[in-house]
């Protein structure tokens, strides 16, 4: 049995570790990217395989269990289940996640099951075409249907859909993706839209507490039980409609903290630890990787100053803020 060596000051332990694999997408959701303009890592600034795997393999020793690939989006990373059959060769990592757009998913499903990934997480705002269309500038929703029930027919579960929930945009589908939950097992995630690295006048316009999802359980008079035992939760608070198949999560990053059991550390694509998604903290392990006494302790050192919380509502009210928030973009961390 490994001992877990990750601990903050605050006596969090750090089991899990999220790597961003690329800085790179083929859409452009209107929250995440800009439209236009966007730059990207340089290819030689990228970790490769090896690199991460290294990574992986040292903190597996300190009592990492779980990795989620996330990007940008993982699967525009040529031959990504190679990566993930090298992880999941590592002693001691028992869960390997995915966290994708599903646009190339379809085709990758049973290959990426094979390899090791055993959960995955799939970003879909809405369920019309003309929106999904208009929210990731361009995308297919078909294709992420297409996904979803590839996933299904060889076997991932569970299967997480992703909800950023947006006032005025899709705030109208609360229903509809309550009722994906009572006939199928899959579970829907409504996420509260967060200012990170953006347009704060459209996040502010546009930002909805989740506290709409439940009301609207209430006018449906959907009876609603909150579940307690669903597998590899994280942050979310998990409910369940009386009866229904599958289930849906609340992750209130804003409205309500939700850093008090945070379990996570966060890989850049570009090779920098990132302690808390909000912070602009950084410490790059690049230059060590080869060196299992310095990688370990780069860790120690982002553990020590990971902060409490991120006060991402304070944003909300303009109040001022003990840390400074990243530049970086969604696209760059991960999520
Ligand atoms: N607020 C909330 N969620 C976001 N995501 C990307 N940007 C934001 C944001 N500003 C979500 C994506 C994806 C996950 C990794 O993070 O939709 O599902
Ligand atoms: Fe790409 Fe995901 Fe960002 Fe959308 S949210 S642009 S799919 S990285």
């Amino acid at each position: 049995m490994i001992r877990n060596e990750l601990v903050d000051s605050f006596g969090r332990v750090h089991d899990y570790l999220r790597i961003s694999v690329t800085d790179r997408c083929n859409l452009r959701c209107v929250y995440c990217m800009p439209a236009e303009g966007m730059e990207f890592e340089p290819d030689e600034n990228i970790l490769s395989f090896e690199e991460i795997t290294e990574v992986v393999r040292v903190l597996a020793e300190m009592g990492v269990k779980k990795v989620r690939l996330t990007g940008g989006e993982p699967l525009v990373r040529k031959g990504i289940e190679n990566l993930v059959r090298s992880l999941s060769a590592i002693p001691g990592i028992e869960d390997i996640a995915l966290t994708t757009n599903g646009i190339f998913l379809a085709r990758k499903a049973a290959t990426l099951k094979e390899a090791g990934v055993n959960r995955v997480n799939i970003s879909l705002d809405t369920l019309k075409a003309d929106r999904f269309s208009l929210i990731t500038r361009g995308g297919d929703v078909q294709r992420v249907l297409d996904s979803i029930a590839a996933c299904q027919q060889v076997g991932i579960d569970p299967i997480k859909l992703n909800v950023v929930l947006m006032k005025g945009i899709n705030d109208d589908e609360i229903d509809d993706f309550l009722r994906l939950t009572i006939d199928s097992s899959l579970q829907v995630r409504f996420i509260e839209y967060m200012p990170i690295g953006h347009n704060d006048m459209r996040w502010k316009q546009s930002y909805l507490p989740l506290s709409a999802v439940l009301e609207r359980c209430e006018q449906m008079e959907w009876k609603v039980e909150e579940s307690k035992n669903v597998r590899g939760n994280g942050p979310a608070q998990t409910f369940r409609i009386a009866g229904a198949k599958g289930s849906f999560g609340l992750i209130h990053p804003v409205s309500d903290h939700f850093c008090e059991t945070c379990n996570r550390l966060r890989l850049t694509a570009d090779g920098n630890i990132k302690p808390c998604l909000y912070w602009s903290d950084e410490f790059n392990v690049r230059k060590h990787i080869g060196n299992d006494e310095a990688v370990r302790e780069l860790f120690f050192r982002a553990l020590r100053i990971k902060p409490r919380n991120h006060e991402m509502a304070k944003a909300l009210v303009g109040e001022g803020q003990s840390h400074v928030p990243t530049v970086r973009r969604m696209s760059q961390i991960g999520g």
